[in-house]
């Protein structure tokens, strides 16, 4: 069986109550046009989680950006998997690199909150990727396989665990890899996990995020061993993300 494809869209700290209405929009071009070949997901901030699940939009899922490594206590501020899980969440990204860079999470936290995610069963999207400085010493793989093996806990599975690549330096800046370059590192990604997790490593869906749009999404989700996006900036308006979803029509 072939790895889902999956276009996820990741809104960051941006959206109210108003965005509802992108997520109407979304739900009536999936329905208009032809049948994407990929499932959909929207990440919202988390104040909109549970009306955004409530709107039951057809074929979109509802997932979350982050989340504790515990279930609940005193950790002021903070949201747990089992909330996002009742707030209908379906999917959590751990380790996204605006995490790791603002709030300076380890690959060890990284673990365990995607743990946690699967311990509500969710479904975790880990992230990994390498600053520009790391790619231009030559060690993207070593870095992006280090946080692979850190960050990605015993019980993952296909079914409950996604990874995405997402090169720090593309994030927002409308550069991207070429796709040779993103070929290379999916294809490592690939084989890391075939390593661990034996024939079922072939099955975990992989990812890639930075500066994906509608203009270049078919090109990049045409490398080798990607399949799908997670998309930032282009996620928030609903045409673009339409957009970017066309490359699995
Ligand atoms: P971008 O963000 O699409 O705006 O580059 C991607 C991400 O951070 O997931």
């Amino acid at each position: 069986m072939k790895p889902t494809a999956l276009v996820a869209g990741n809104w960051k700290m941006n959206g109210l109550a108003e965005s509802r209405s992108e997520l109407e929009t979304l739900s009536k071009l999936l329905k208009e046009g032809t049948e994407a070949g990929c499932n959909v997901l929207i990440c919202p901030p988390y104040t909109l989680i549970s009306s955004f699940a409530a709107m039951n939009a057809e074929s979109i899922a509802i997932g979350a950006q982050d989340c504790h490594a515990k279930a609940s206590g005193a950790h002021t501020g903070d949201i747990s998997a089992q909330m996002l899980r009742d707030a209908g969440a379906e999917y959590v990204i751990v380790g996204h690199s605006e995490r790791r860079a603002d709030h300076g999470e380890s690959s060890a936290l990284v673990c365990a909150k995607a743990n946690a995610v699967l311990s509500e069963g969710l479904r975790a999207i880990v992230c990994v990727g390498e600053t520009e400085a790391e790619r231009d010493a030559g060690s993207t793989l070593t870095v992006v396989l280090g946080q692979l093996a850190e960050s990605i806990p015993e019980s993952a599975t296909p079914d409950n665990m996604i990874v995405a690549y997402e090169p720090v330096w593309a994030i927002g800046t409308g550069r991207t890899p070429t796709t040779d370059d993103v070929a290379e590192v999916h294809t490592a990604l690939r084989n890391a996990l075939v390593e661990r997790f034996g024939e079922n490593g072939r099955r975990f869906s992989l990812l890639y995020g930075g500066s994906v749009k509608p203009s270049n999404a078919k090109e990049l989700m045409s490398a080798p061993n990607v399949n799908g996006a997670l998309v930032g900036g282009a996620s928030l308006k609903a045409t673009d993300f339409n957009g970017i979803i066309d490359a699995y029509r």
